[in-house]
């Protein structure tokens, strides 16, 4: 029987801490609902006493989540320990994850701290920690450029202090697979407590390395490795979870390990990341880009025809993706729909489900296939609710190349108000249209980045178009979906608008 390897999902902590990834609590909230879905071990929800919507967020999974251990990263300190226990409190599985640096480097110029000190205040903050929670990792942080017996040394101490799980980062994207698995068995042949606590790695993708280096090391004996979905954070990213998991699956013959993740959740965990934060993959990108199994040579498809297996390792249907075929028309009903998108792993509430229905139904008017393509664009977000407080009533463009646009657009407020404005410009439609809806919502926002992509070929594709708008320094991410580009743009920009008033509120909440 192959052993198992814990999976530790980061995206909301590591991961959300990477330019352009940032999360709003309704969005965090779904992406935990997915990554339980997805069946990880433990998920880091965040880092508590950072910002009180940190804190928020960590307080929500914590309460929401029920099958998978939450955890929240503090430093090793009594105050960061108080607000990662307090927002874990209501959770069934809680995890607090403390961490200090021990590489010379880091003791002596950021710390400025002796390693006596710092092995003191670690087993010290471990012990702390466990007043309120049986379950507590150490992590040593900048790890691989750490002195391997003084990494002995304090993992041993703070076992015996009892943590539950010691860490071992590889905080800069440093080592190189034969390097880290020789630390790992270092660690094992020089910890004689190792059996009493798991032990995990962390890898960052500086050079490329994170999930050889991950992989490496759980052949040389770790037990839990640390990722996150589409590899996002830090600088390179960290570990991708989807190519981790897919390499113990393919190469089992090899890893001779197990792990709980539901590989068929992959695709969509990956696709509603991608979908919230604005950041796509890049098409080749392993497991989850949008090449990763298409076979374009006339000699590979011979092949693939011939048996699959020529050069297929994995299939397509194994991460979840459906084939992308004509699914749906326009005579289809709510029960066909419903159908379709429980069979993508899709469950929506009766109120989302309604919306979603009524948008089919006008795509289907207008597009001649609606494909799984179209469907998953649709509905996506759909689970990701938040009040709006402006919305789109109607919009009418008078534009060519010409003349001056005219954007003429409605919105409704969300105390009923119908507001109406008028804007001219020399930049076309999107910027008429922006221009008119800054003025509707009293506010001059900065177009940080606006990016538009077809879900599918052909001149009847919807356009998806994410936006991320700048307000007094804070970034806001919107999406938009709609066969008229100029709609998926302006949906886009409200729905980033709205995610700011909705920001706005929650802060007021906390
Ligand atoms: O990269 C790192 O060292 C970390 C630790 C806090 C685990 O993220
Ligand atoms: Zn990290």
């Amino acid at each position: 029987m192959a052993n198992f390897v814990k999976i530790f999902d980061t995206t909301l902590r590591d991961g959300e801490q990477s330019p352009g990834c940032s999360m709003n609590l309704a969005e965090k909230l779904e992406m935990a609902h997915q990554l339980e879905r997805l069946g990880v071990d433990v998920m880091e929800a965040g880092f508590a006493i950072a910002s009180p919507g940190d804190f928020a967020s960590v307080k929500s999974i914590a309460k929401n989540i029920k099958n998978t251990t939450v955890a929240s990263l503090a430093r090793a300190l009594t105050k960061d320990i108080d607000a990662a226990a307090e927002a874990l409190k209501g959770a069934k599985y809680p995890r607090i994850h403390t961490f200090i640096a021990t590489s010379d480097i880091h003791m002596q110029y950021k710390l400025k701290k002796t390693k006596e000190e710092v092995l003191a205040t670690a087993i010290e903050m471990v012990k702390y920690a466990k007043k309120f929670c049986q379950d507590v990792e150490f992590s040593a942080e900048d790890a691989s450029r750490s002195n391997p017996a003084f990494l002995y040394q304090i993992f041993e101490a703070v076992i015996a202090a009892g943590a539950t799980v010691i860490n071992v980062p590889d905080t800069v994207g440093y080592t190189s697979p034969d390097e880290f698995v020789a630390l790992i068995k270092g660690i094992k042949e020089n910890v004689p407590s190792l059996h009493k606590a798991d032990l995990s790695v962390h890898c960052h993708n500086d050079l490329g390395l994170a999930v050889a280096n991950s992989l490496a090391a759980v052949r040389a004996g770790a037990t839990q490795i640390e990722c996150t979905i589409n590899g996002i954070g830090e600088r390179a990213g960290n570990a991708a979870l989807e190519e981790i998991v897919m390499n113990l699956q393919t190469r089992k013959d090899l890893y001779q390990l197990d792990c709980r993740v539901h590989t068929k959740e992959i695709y969509r965990t990956s696709k509603l990341l991608s979908s919230i934060t604005g950041v796509r993959v890049q098409p080749n990108k392993a497991i989850v880009g949008e090449n990763a199994f298409a076979h374009e040579s006339g000699i590979h498809q011979h092949g693939m025809l011939a048996n699959k297996s020529t050069y297929e390792i994995m299939t397509p249907e194994s991460i979840g993706l459906t084939e992308n075929k004509m699914v749906l028309g326009k005579h289809s009903g709510r029960h066909a729909f419903e159908d379709k998108i429980k069979s993508m792993g899709y469950e929506l509430d009766q109120e989302a489900l309604t919306i979603a229905f009524e948008q089919f139904k006008i795509l289907a008017d207008k597009k001649k296939d609606v494909t799984d393509r179209d469907i998953e664009a649709l509905v996506c977000r759909r689970m990701v609710q938040i009040p709006e407080a402006y919305k789109l009533d109607r919009f009418v463009i008078n534009s060519g190349n010409t003349i001056t646009t005219t954007s003429s657009m409605r919105l409704l407020s969300k105390t009923g108000h119908i507001l109406e404005e008028v804007v001219s410009s020399y930049d076309g439609p999107i910027d008429a249209s922006y221009k008119a809806i800054d003025k509707l919502v009293g506010r001059k926002f900065i177009l940080e980045d606006f990016v538009i992509n077809s879900v599918t070929g052909g001149t009847d594709a919807q356009g998806e178009v994410n936006v991320k708008i700048k307000n007094k320094d804070r970034v806001y991410n919107g999406h938009g979906v709609s066969m008229d580009i100029v709609e998926a743009s302006i949906l886009a920009y409200i729905s980033a608008i709205n995610n700011m008033f909705y920001e706005q509120e929650e802060k007021k909440e906390v």
